[in-house]
């Protein structure tokens, strides 16, 4: 049942902070990661894997390019990502050394499923990460390791992708942990800023209760560009598949790097482009880029709305709007500023009297090829 609220979509946007905590529940105690459920894939399996793939489609493939920078730089283990349409059809290299992680909302899109029947007969381990109880993805997978988002009924992902990249970083800690690579003081500080996650994102829903006006203003609007570096950029996709599913509006989201490369010739005057800034304390030095982006667009007539931390004060000037979020690792800051998204592509589908939480087209979950 809906509640209160005017969509499903926008009540399940509202439990994003919940999908969060129900699925860290039980699972980080005295900073430790508890994941009994991955026992099933075999004892020494988590120190014994050479390579991971994550195959998922859509918004959980977003969710799993996330898991990619976590697991690479907690665990040291290569991580490739591919959507699972595309990876079953083209002879991928596995072994038993394979872990093949599978990403979905539903359990039962019928690609993914498919890409998970192929890793098996190819002797790969394969791990289900999934929201749905006894769906025949995680029934087919050797282990699930479940999120706890709750049902999702909107066709448009949002609590489900939050819940996925917090599993997916649950996992990649408790593979640092079983290999060594993580000492109990990293587990512990990553732990720490996932638990605080839930609350911070329930500032972010406050601090974005402006976007419903800025939706109203672009209801004409033809094009939007996100741009986003890093762990930035498949919030940038994110942001850009919701705007078309549920706006119906041409929208592209680029790694931000990119731009020079061919995108900057989209850029003309009063084209808008969403820009997730990494912190300016970000150890990559990431920042100033960013904000050089920015100037490059801004220059060229861009109006950019800048999702950026709080107090970040190089950005305010070459900003239309900024969109603030809490301060986070950098790692972390995708669950924040996604938020802001979700929220912008329900408001201007609202705003376009579109049907919010059945955009045309589309099925919640795709069961066929
Ligand atoms: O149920 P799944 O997570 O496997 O679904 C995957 C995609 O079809 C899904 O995320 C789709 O991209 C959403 N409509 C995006 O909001």
């Amino acid at each position: 049942e809906k509640g209160g609220w005017s969509s499903f979509m926008a009540k399940e946007i509202s439990e994003e902070p919940e999908a969060v905590a129900k699925t860290l529940l039980g699972r980080l105690v005295d900073h430790k990661v508890r994941l009994p459920e991955l026992d099933s894939l075999g004892e020494g399996t988590l120190e014994n894997i050479d390579r991971i793939v994550i195959v998922a489609c859509g918004t959980a493939a977003y969710a799993g390019m996330l898991g990619k920078y976590a697991i690479e730089k907690w665990s040291r283990i290569p991580v490739d990502v591919e959507l699972a349409h595309e990876f079953r059809y083209r002879d991928p290299i596995l072994t038993e050394r394979t872990l093949v992680v599978s990403i979905s909302q539903s359990g039962e899109t019928m690609d993914t499923l498919l890409a998970v029947r192929h890793a098996l007969e190819q002797g790969a381990k394969t791990l289900s990460i999934c929201n749905t109880q006894g769906a025949t993805i995680p029934r087919d997978s050797h282990a699930v390791l479940y999120t706890h988002a709750g049902p999702e009924v909107a066709v448009a992902s949002t609590k489900a992708f939050v819940a996925q990249i917090t599993a997916l970083y649950l996992l990649g800690l408790r593979i640092g942990e079983a290999r060594g690579t993580l000492s109990a003081e990293q587990i512990a500080e990553n732990a720490a800023e996932l638990l605080a996650i839930p609350e911070k994102i329930d500032e972010v829903l406050v601090a974005s209760q402006s976007i419903g006006q800025l939706a109203h203003w672009m209801t004409d609007t033809q094009s939007v560009l996100f741009l986003g570096r890093n762990v930035g950029f498949p919030v940038a996709l994110e942001g850009a598949l919701k705007l078309k599913e549920l706006a119906y509006i041409h929208a592209e989201g680029f790694a931000a790097g990119e731009l020079k490369h061919g995108p900057i010739a989209l850029i003309e005057p009063g084209q808008v482009v969403f820009v997730i800034v990494p912190s300016p304390r970000d150890p990559n030095s990431l920042h100033p880029k960013v904000v050089s982006n920015i100037q490059e667009i801004r220059a060229r007539g861009a109006r950019v709305i800048a999702i950026a931390e709080k107090g970040d004060a190089a950005v305010l000037p070459f900003a239309d709007e900024v969109i603030p979020i809490p301060l986070a690792g950098s790692l972390f800051e995708p669950l924040l500023a996604v938020v802001p998204l979700h929220i912008f592509g329900m408001e201007l589908a609202a705003a376009k009297g579109l049907d919010v939480d059945q955009p045309r087209n589309l099925a919640k979950s795709v069961t066929v090829e």
